[in-house]
């Protein structure tokens, strides 16, 4: 069979998971702040430390990580209109609010922020059909109503906003193969489609998705080099093995996706020499591609001894447990 231009060949052999060289790359890149790309990403430093936070909790060595500076940094980056940061000095915006309230979970910390205020930034986003602007700018996208319901869903405040308003918002961005776009009548993106079913799982509003539509749209994303994509025609990559896995595993139909070649390409994209993973074989490790290379593998339930991922909020299941949450997922 002929390989479509949108595919890759994988290496040969495919290795071991490396757990001890991935801990390592994620605490040695948290440590070595002169580094060139950690100083490339201070634009989205706070994303960056929820990537590596939870990857090294999910492989059991949160411990090794600094807990004091990380919630200091936290404190820091919440501005008085009460949104928080990527950085110091940087605008705050819903998608680093999300990140600081996730680390903040997993610390078992929230009391380091003024939570009132993070309420009223998020609620202060909401537009009269519904959306969610990212931050004081104005850009809609159904990416922000996910960070608006999940951070204020772990506040234990979804009751601040419109909830309905914004379950059908989310809704109008469903198109006729079952998947979500970013807006009303934008192309289905499995990226979104996560980010539109955590908003229905979270709210209780699973059943207006068509699960076996979209389940298929899902596994239409897999190709024969066990890699998802995120779209037709796109190259596969580690990513969207956590936005497709955790989309399918909510609508209850993980089972419908060829494991063992999912599972082959992701270690494929492992960096076995200095640890992490990427987008696909061969390229540059960082710590995203690390965390969703590694939540993927917890969601197959591999042998490995990696902690279970919550697959609504991306964090581990025993902080969501811890919380009291119960995001709906339908059944098999
Ligand atoms: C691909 O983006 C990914 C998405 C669109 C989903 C982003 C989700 C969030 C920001 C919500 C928070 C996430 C978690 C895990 C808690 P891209 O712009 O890289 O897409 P491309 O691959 O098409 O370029
Ligand atoms: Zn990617």
């Amino acid at each position: 069979m002929s390989m479509p231009m949108h595919d890759i060949q994988l290496p040969s052999p495919i290795p071991e998971l490396q757990l001890q060289k991935h801990a390592d790359y994620l605490i040695s890149y948290a440590t070595d702040k002169d580094e060139f790309t950690y100083c490339m990403t201070e634009h989205m430093r706070m994303s960056g430390m929820y990537w590596g936070l939870t990857a090294l909790d999910l492989m059991g060595h949160l411990e090794r990580t600094n807990r004091d500076e990380v919630l200091q940094f936290i404190a820091q980056c919440q501005s008085d209109s009460g949104g928080i940061s990527a950085s110091l000095q940087h605008d705050p915006h819903l998608l680093y609010t999300l990140s600081a309230v996730q680390i903040l979970c997993m610390y078992d910390a929230l009391d380091i922020i003024d939570i009132e205020k993070v309420v009223k930034y998020v609620k202060e986003r909401q537009q009269p059909d519904g959306s969610f602007t990212g931050d004081i700018w104005g850009e809609v996208d159904a990416r922000f109503s996910f960070c608006a319901v999940a951070t204020l869903s772990l506040l234990g405040r979804l009751d601040s906003i419109d909830v309905d308003k914004a379950v059908s918002f989310v809704i109008k961005c469903k198109n006729f193969d079952g998947g979500f776009g970013s807006k009303p009548g934008s192309e289905s993106h499995s990226g979104l489609t996560y980010c539109c079913l955590g908003v229905l799982s979270i709210t209780d509003h699973l059943h207006l998705v068509d699960a076996d539509r979209l389940g298929w749209w899902l596994c239409e994303r897999q190709l024969p080099s066990g890699g998802l994509n995120g779209r037709p025609e796109k190259l596969p990559d580690v990513c969207y093995s956590w936005w497709v896995l955790s989309a399918l595993t909510i609508l209850g139909r993980l089972h419908w996706i060829d494991k063992k070649s999912l599972v082959n390409f992701v270690l494929a994209c492992q960096d076995v020499e200095s640890g992490g993973f990427s987008d696909r074989p061969g390229d540059v490790s960082d710590p995203f591609h690390t965390l969703f290379g590694l939540t993927a593998l917890s969601l197959l339930n591999t042998e490995y001894p990696l902690k279970s991922i919550n697959p609504t909020y991306c964090m581990p299941e025993y902080i969501i447990e811890r919380l009291g949450l119960t995001p709906a997922r339908l059944d098999k």
